[in-house]
């Protein structure tokens, strides 16, 4: 699959940004079953802990437009990494909730152009699933 078009939007998604505490703009973008891409960017707050990452608004903006987990395809992120830009382990947590092991992500950085896919079980091989 090109995954081009998912990375040109978390690439714009980026310049929505609102890091004026870190001043590291993050962008995602959610590919959904019927074509559609939910953009999200990384909202920060004076007090640090109530930030939110890029992947997480994409994947809390699709649930609150009516979309359920059985839409999502993939997501890509990006930022300005030496490297394609990983996941927090928060944002991992997210994505095994809502994706399947084997959902493609794609990890991206602006930086060099970079990109590389990863599925969500090799972000997150051993995770929390269930409290049975
Ligand atoms: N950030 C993301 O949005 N996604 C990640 O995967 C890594 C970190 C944001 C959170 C914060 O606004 C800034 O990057 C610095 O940690």
């Amino acid at each position: 699959m090109n995954y081009q078009p998912l990375i040109d939007a978390a690439t714009v998604a980026m310049q929505h940004t609102y890091s004026p505490y870190s001043n590291f703009p993050v962008g995602a973008a959610l590919l959904l079953k019927d074509g559609t891409i939910i953009m999200g960017t990384n909202v920060e707050n004076v007090s640090f802990g109530a930030t939110n990452c890029a992947e997480r608004s994409a994947i809390f903006a699709a649930i609150s437009q009516g979309y359920t987990k059985a839409d999502f395809v993939a997501l890509a992120v990006t930022g300005k990494t030496a490297d394609p830009i990983a996941p927090c382990c928060i944002c991992r947590q997210v994505l095994v909730e809502f994706f399947e092991p084997t959902s493609p992500i794609i990890l991206h950085t602006t930086t060099t152009n970079e990109a590389k896919e990863v599925t969500v079980a090799d972000l997150a091989p051993y995770s929390f699933k269930n409290m049975e």
